[in-house]
């Protein structure tokens, strides 16, 4: 495997507080951009390698990456759409429904979806007849979304973008980012860009990856480049104070291994018992002290070998094992702990794009799950842990006819 030096920037402060107080606690070495799967000719040519390091600001508690990859790299093209995660469609319908009932919004409010991916989250407001928009820097999800009917700005939120929007159809009664606060690499000017679009009475919506279920369950593959920042209420609470918003309520919701969804308005609003009850269970978690951090650099560490030997042990008794899900946290999961085609015969996906593909830095082919099915391995690593219940279920027959899964976390299991 060939490797070269990809470009990058390294932060010096917090992206929440601006202070220098970062403590790096967790290195998971050079690694390759997640979602950057690889036609068969590209296999030859030298892939760049990033670091992958992260580090704790003592002062505000917010856990996010040393080393920041330029978004024009990570996202102007893109391997992840929405539509093809089956659960995921099913929690944006939901989402969409209890936005529209608990905050009364009528028909032909704007409704803006940051990071909209597909428009598989706003077809469920077009349904209602709201006033939609999405904003997707991704050139060739952008195009897919405006060619299914949802109208598209294919480019990056911030400020700017958030005056045009503004100027052109006037103030958003809500704002969506799912699954891309965490994302953004200028995270002041997206949060200002909201405050400028967002209405007086309307409603901000982010949801994201909750730190505690990360830590707690050991869910180190939710780190990659992509991600910029692991967050908690504690540092969310700082970050919109100083824009003088405020957290209407907190929900810990199950999607992706455990998130936070959180209701945020243009103006401050006392301590809700939601926001109370999360930040006693951040103080009982010790997310303010440096030590749990290196803990759970340790457990990373320590689960990384219980794998392999796992994996290895397997395999040394003839056992044909394949990945489930070409996700991007399985390519950290694999390239942390250096899993390749020597353990893994293939990786299953339903996702046409990623098919035929080979994984970053392992180099893994990914193939569609009819292969699964027509030459189905003794072992399938469930790569796409996040989505457990559904994939148990929908496999009932290859384990009835003697497949077993592997969950690789917190601890290697077999299901
Ligand atoms: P995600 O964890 O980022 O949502 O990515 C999920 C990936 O797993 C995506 O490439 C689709 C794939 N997948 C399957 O192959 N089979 C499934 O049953 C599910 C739910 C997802
Ligand atoms: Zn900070």
């Amino acid at each position: 495997m060939r490797e070269n030096r990809g470009q990058y920037t390294t932060i010096t402060v917090c992206s929440v507080c601006r202070c220098k107080t970062l403590h790096k606690f967790l290195s998971l070495g050079p690694t390759p951009l997640a979602n950057s799967f690889l036609r068969e000719d590209q296999l030859s040519a030298p892939e760049p390698y990033y670091p992958l390091d992260v580090c704790f600001c003592s002062a505000c508690g917010l856990v996010q990456l040393v080393h920041v990859v330029a978004p024009e790299i990570l996202f102007k093209d893109y391997a992840y759409l929405t539509s093809t995660s089956k659960p995921m469609e099913a929690h944006f319908a939901r989402l969409a429904e209890e936005v529209i009932w608990r905050f009364s919004v009528p028909p032909g409010s704007l409704v803006v979806d940051i990071g909209s991916n597909d428009g598989t989250l706003l077809r469920n407001f077009q349904k209602y007849n709201m006033n939609i928009l999405g904003i997707e820097p991704a050139d060739n999800v952008a195009e897919l979304a405006m060619s299914r009917g949802i109208e598209t700005v294919n480019d990056f939120f911030d400020e700017r973008l958030a005056r045009i929007v503004f100027a052109e159809r006037g103030q958003a009664k809500v704002i969506l980012a799912t699954n891309v606060f965490a994302h953004v690499a200028d995270l002041e000017g997206f949060v200002r860009g909201v405050t400028h679009l967002l209405a007086d009475d309307g409603i901000f919506i982010i949801e994201v990856p909750y730190l505690v279920d990360m830590l707690q369950k050991l869910e180190f593959d939710t780190i990659y480049h992509e991600h910029l920042r692991y967050f908690a209420v504690r540092p969310l609470v700082t970050l919109f104070n100083r824009f003088g918003m405020g957290i209407v309520e907190v929900q810990h919701i199950g999607v992706h291994g455990g998130s936070l969804r959180v209701y945020v308005h243009k103006s401050p609003c006392s301590l809700s018992s939601s926001e109370a009850k999360l930040l006693e269970l951040e103080e009982e978690a010790k997310l303010g002290s440096l030590e749990t951090y290196q803990k759970f650099a340790e457990e990373v560490w320590w689960v990384k070998e219980a794998l392999l030997s796992f994996l290895k042990s397997l395999k040394a008794q003839g056992a044909r094992i394949a990945g489930y899900g070409a996700t991007a946290k399985g390519n950290t999961l694999l390239n942390y702990c250096k899993v390749g085609t020597n353990i893994l015969d293939y990786i299953s996906d339903t996702t046409p794009f990623k098919q035929g593909r080979y994984t970053p830095g392992m180099h893994i082919p990914v193939l569609p799950e009819s292969h699964f099915h027509e030459s189905p391995p003794d072992y399938a690593l469930l790569l796409a842990w996040n989505y457990a219940g559904k994939i148990l279920q929908n496999e009932e027959g290859y384990r009835q006819s003697g497949g077993r899964f592997i969950v690789p976390l917190p601890k290697p299991k077999l299901v």
